[in-house]
């Protein structure tokens, strides 16, 4: 104990004495005293051989004497004006404080959200039939999101999407004064419309809104690519082969499609389509509710009444219109199963599409 104490004087000496005029100097003298084989760590482990009694105020000076062993290194460092690099990057081989053979940080890139890479996919399919994008406003009046589109105020088929009207700020004059987030982007075909001569060919995707409950099933927004075709002489079949080819495009050619009627206000005749079930091939699973098949779209003949909304002769000009929902294709293809997913920004489900293009 006595000699222990004799050295450690000793040390103190030595240490208060020591100066490091670089860095190397510096660096010797941190693992001289402080390093993990250094001797303030060899003293600690003398404690065992000190009298049980004599413990605890030798602890006490081992303690301060450790601290100003730091202390020193600390003054030292400053007084070199540098700040020592992370204890990882140092070599305890070299006298070079970075050891340059460390792996370097991960560089992370990020990936793009599934919606959006199902929506530029089907974007760049319709491109290739000749339609342009069209966009328009999230926030729409009564007009062109209902209206316009043979949806007049008391209709009943204003059921069919809950909406989200906007509190007005002074009380609406007419039906064109209520504004509302739109709940289709056919509000966007009307826009379009109603500025171009026919011959159109638009595609209007973007975001829509309807009140509903948000679950695995349904949610308060979501996304759609809506498609409109009005010229001389677009007949059904037009309608049928453009989005047969999107489907064999998108999905594959194994791919079967089949139409059903339907109804839609501004569409006559109106239908809706089905593929058949790529998760089962058509042998029935949970996405398809065991029919084999899953409707993608709504879709018909523009009727004549929203034509002549936009001053184009139904005489002369016919088209058709489709619609679907982003969220569903992407489920077909990704086989995600819940709606809410795409908007909860979670990293471990977002990081899954990294490097798909
Ligand atoms: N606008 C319809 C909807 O959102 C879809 C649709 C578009 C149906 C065009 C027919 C024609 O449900």
């Amino acid at each position: 104990m006595e000699k222990l104490l004799q050295e450690l004087a000793h040390y103190r000496a030595e240490i208060q004495a020591t100066q490091a005029p670089d860095a190397a100097a510096l660096e010797a003298f941190r693992i001289r005293w402080l390093g993990t084989k250094g001797l303030v760590k060899a003293i600690m482990g003398e404690m065992k051989n000190v009298p049980a009694e004599e413990r605890k105020a030798f602890g006490q000076t081992l303690n301060e004497f450790k601290q100003m062993a730091e202390q020193h290194f600390e003054t030292l460092k400053t007084a070199l004006g540098e700040t020592a690099p992370p204890p990882a990057a140092r070599s305890a081989k070299s006298a070079t404080a970075l050891d340059y053979t460390l792996p370097g940080d991960p560089l992370t890139v990020g990936s793009r959200h599934p919606l959006n890479l199902v929506r530029d996919q089907m974007i760049s399919i319709f491109k290739r039939l000749g339609f342009v994008v069209a966009e328009g406003p999230e926030i729409e009046d009564d007009w062109h999101n209902f209206g316009a589109m043979n949806l007049p105020e008391d209709h009943p088929a204003r059921d069919m999407q809950d909406t989200f009207y906007l509190r007005p700020t002074a009380a609406p004059t007419d039906a064109q004064q209520k504004w509302l987030l739109r709940t289709h982007t056919s509000s966007v075909q009307a826009r379009v419309m109603e500025n171009q001569k026919p011959p159109i060919r638009v595609i209007c995707p973007g975001r829509v809104y309807r009140n509903e409950t948000v679950s695995a099933r349904a949610h308060c927004f979501f996304h759609q690519v809506e498609g409109l075709y009005i010229a001389e002489n677009v007949s059904f079949a037009d309608l049928k082969q453009t989005l047969y080819f999107f489907v064999q495009e998108m999905f594959g050619n194994d791919v079967k499609v089949r139409f059903r009627p339907s109804y839609f206000p501004f569409t006559e005749p109106s239908a809706e389509m089905d593929i058949s079930c790529l998760i089962c091939k058509g042998k029935g699973c949970n996405i398809c509710k065991h029919s084999g098949w899953v409707e993608i779209l709504g879709s018909g003949m523009v009727h004549p009444k929203v034509l002549e909304n936009f001053g184009i002769d139904p005489e002369r000009y016919t088209g058709f219109a489709f619609g679907m929902g982003v969220e569903r294709i992407t489920q077909l293809k990704y086989q995600v199963n819940d709606l809410r997913l795409y908007s909860q920004n979670d990293i471990r489900f977002l990081k899954q599409f990294t490097g798909v293009i």
